[in-house]
């Protein structure tokens, strides 16, 4: 339970409202325990009109009013006076209801807000964790916390709060009404009332763990189904479509039957729960009425306790199952918490406003990736003068993306220092330093959403001359101008696909729109052809004018012009230098050319 006391602070935030939900539900059940007491004064009329003597239980003290009602109804005939008691009745009823819509209404929406908050607070959380952290949670899990986790917890946030504070002020006022009637009668009726509870606490958890299980295999359904969708073209391309089929089936077979259990469980369950309510009111009648017949009661309190029972057994059988409720609440919370006061593993808030013109410094750098231990980069260092270009070279798996990506912060140096305009990258506020760098990753990433949106990504501010130059600068307005609403073309799902080519040049015109004065090119021009990126190359010369850029690449052809390059084997540079002077000897770098050079021309 202790997990749950992390939502405290909101209870503080929101203190008005809870206590105004308090008065709602004080108000709510006083309204609910004066009906069965009229109920009592009219059962106790019929049987004094019929009996002709005062039907007085002696040791019950009359209800507030009760003398100046009767007073009131003296003179009047039996009938009409029912009928008052049924006026009575039903206005007290109304004000109740009235009560309760108020007490739902600043509880239950205490707790939507206070959901609103959650998720806020989490999704806030999620957007500063790093890369790391990612990497070590599966989407799944990250959508269930926001999610589901956030809706138990807001289940005991409402109806688990609103209940309790219920069941408490409830059990106090009619108790003690019940008391100073018939402590006896008293006693017995309330007996089956713990089982009752105890019952449903056992069968409540009964039911969450089965409905939690109809629940997973529905989201691995779910999950089956959209990796279908998701992969349809490979699955008809291999004509994998029967054994698609019969997992799914598979799946929704095992669905079926845990949907079953479920049912049974709750089918069974309720006729017990009104069986035992029907028990209490069975015990109410009986000893009620050895009570009344050895006149320690009348024949209006066996009527009001009826009511009563039926007034509580709901309440208590609430509390089964706000036990269980509360309980998965604190275990959902102890999930979130888990990762709410997990430290953002690179700090947001803290640095150095600065303008960044440029230069970087690499300094003895080793990076190791924390989740699998692979020693990524060991050993590099290089400088990169403002407004200069360096090429990165090497084999897949050597260590040219890790190098872009701690460039960008995505994930701290293991060792080593990266400078960049003499600060160390770490005493840099993580927002300057991020928005001055236009990466363009090697995956490209585009979100369902028209090809401005993409490029833009977020900015509402950039103007259409910038849009067509930076579109223009990728060479993709040749490609644009074929789609039929141009830049509004959608993309994705709902929209049109773009070819590996177009992605990358998307993510390129992304990645220079905000004029930043770093760039990187992380292998971003693999998947077009050697002309295209000769255009792109040439397009991108007059951007890249005055900015630093670091080109990522395994092709000579797209690196040549760099002023620097840097051949990197298994994270180490084994050469550097220039174009020409690379090529002047025996280098790896001339072997590659020359190599990639004959692969050109036989391709042509
Ligand atoms: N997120 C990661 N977690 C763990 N190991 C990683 C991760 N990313 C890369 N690696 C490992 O680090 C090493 C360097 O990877 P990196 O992505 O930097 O290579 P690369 O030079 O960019 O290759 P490519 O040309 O194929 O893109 C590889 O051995 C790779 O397996
Ligand atoms: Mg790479």
């Amino acid at each position: 339970m202790k997990s749950l006391q992390y939502l405290n602070k909101y209870f503080w935030k929101y203190k008005w409202r809870l206590a105004v939900g308090l008065v709602m539900i004080i108000c709510s059940n006083l309204f609910g325990i004066y009906p069965p007491k009229i109920i009592r004064t009219a059962f106790d009329t019929v049987a004094e009109e019929i009996s002709g003597a005062a039907a007085a239980n002696p040791n019950a003290a009359p209800f507030l009013f009760e003398q100046s009602l009767r007073n009131l109804l003296e003179s009047i005939p039996l009938s009409e006076k029912l009928f008052y008691f049924g006026v009575i009745v039903l206005i007290l009823a109304l004000l109740k209801g009235l009560f309760t819509f108020l007490m739902r209404q600043t509880i239950i929406v205490m707790s939507r807000l206070i959901e609103y908050d959650l998720k806020n607070e989490v999704y806030d959380q999620y957007q500063r964790l790093g890369a790391a952290f990612y990497k070590k949670q599966s989407t799944g899990d990250l959508m269930n916390r926001i999610s589901e986790d956030v809706s138990r917890v807001r289940m005991y946030l409402g109806p688990g709060i609103m209940y309790t504070l219920n069941l408490a002020v409830l059990f106090t006022l009619v108790i003690a009404t019940m008391v100073s009637v018939n402590l006896k009668l008293t006693l017995y009726v309330l007996l089956p009332l713990p089982i009752l509870s105890l019952t449903i606490y056992y069968v409540s958890n009964i039911i969450n763990r089965k409905s939690e299980a109809v629940q997973r295999q529905l989201s691995k359904l779910t999950t089956s189904a959209q990796e279908t969708f998701s992969g349809i073209r490979i699955l008809k391309a291999f004509a994998r479509e029967g054994s698609a089929s019969a997992r799914f089936e598979a799946s929704c077979n095992d669905y079926k039957s845990k949907s079953l259990e479920l049912v049974k469980v709750n089918a069974l369950f309720h006729p017990f729960m009104i069986l035992l309510i029907g028990l209490s009111t069975l015990l109410t009648v009986y000893i009620g009425g050895m009570e009344a017949i050895a006149g320690n009661i009348t024949i209006g309190n066996i009527a009001e306790f009826v009511i009563y029972v039926n007034m509580l057994t709901w309440p208590v059988a609430a509390l089964g199952w706000v036990t269980s409720l509360v309980q998965r609440a604190a275990a959902s919370q102890e999930r979130i918490n888990e990762f709410l006061l997990e430290k953002a593993e690179i700090g947001h808030e803290t640095g150095v406003e600065l303008q960044i013109e440029g230069k970087i410094e690499f300094k003895n750098v080793k990076f190791i990736y924390p989740e699998s231990g692979v020693e990524a980069l060991k050993d590099i260092s290089f400088i990169v003068e403002s407004g200069q270009s360096l090429a990165v070279l090497g084999r897949t798996g050597s260590g040219k993306s890790t190098i872009a990506q701690l460039i960008n912060r995505l994930y701290d140096a293991s060792d080593g220092e990266i400078i960049i305009d003499g600060h160390n990258i770490k005493d840099i506020k993580l927002k300057f330093l991020r928005s001055s760098i236009g990466y363009i990753p090697q995956d490209v990433f585009l979100f369902s959403d028209s090809i401005r949106s993409n490029i833009s990504f977020g900015s509402n501010s950039v103007p259409e001359e910038k849009i067509q130059q930076v579109a223009k600068g990728a060479a993709l307005l040749d490609d644009i101008s074929e789609f039929p609403e141009g830049l509004e073309t959608m993309l994705g799902e709902r929209g049109i696909t773009l070819s590996g080519g177009q992605k990358q040049r998307v993510s390129i015109a992304r990645g220079i729109v905000n004029d930043p004065s770093i760039l990187i090119f992380d292998d971003c021009l693999s998947a077009v052809d050697t002309a295209t990126e000769e255009q792109i190359l040439m397009e991108l010369k007059e951007i890249m004018k005055n900015k630093t850029t670091i080109i990522v690449s395994h092709r000579v052809s797209s690196i040549k012009h760099a002023d620097s390059i840097i051949v990197i084997d298994e994270g180490k540079i084994k050469e550097s230098g220039n174009h020409s002077s690379l090529l002047a000897y025996d280098s790896l770098y001339s072997k590659l050319y020359h190599q990639q050079l004959l692969e050109e021309k036989t391709a042509t």
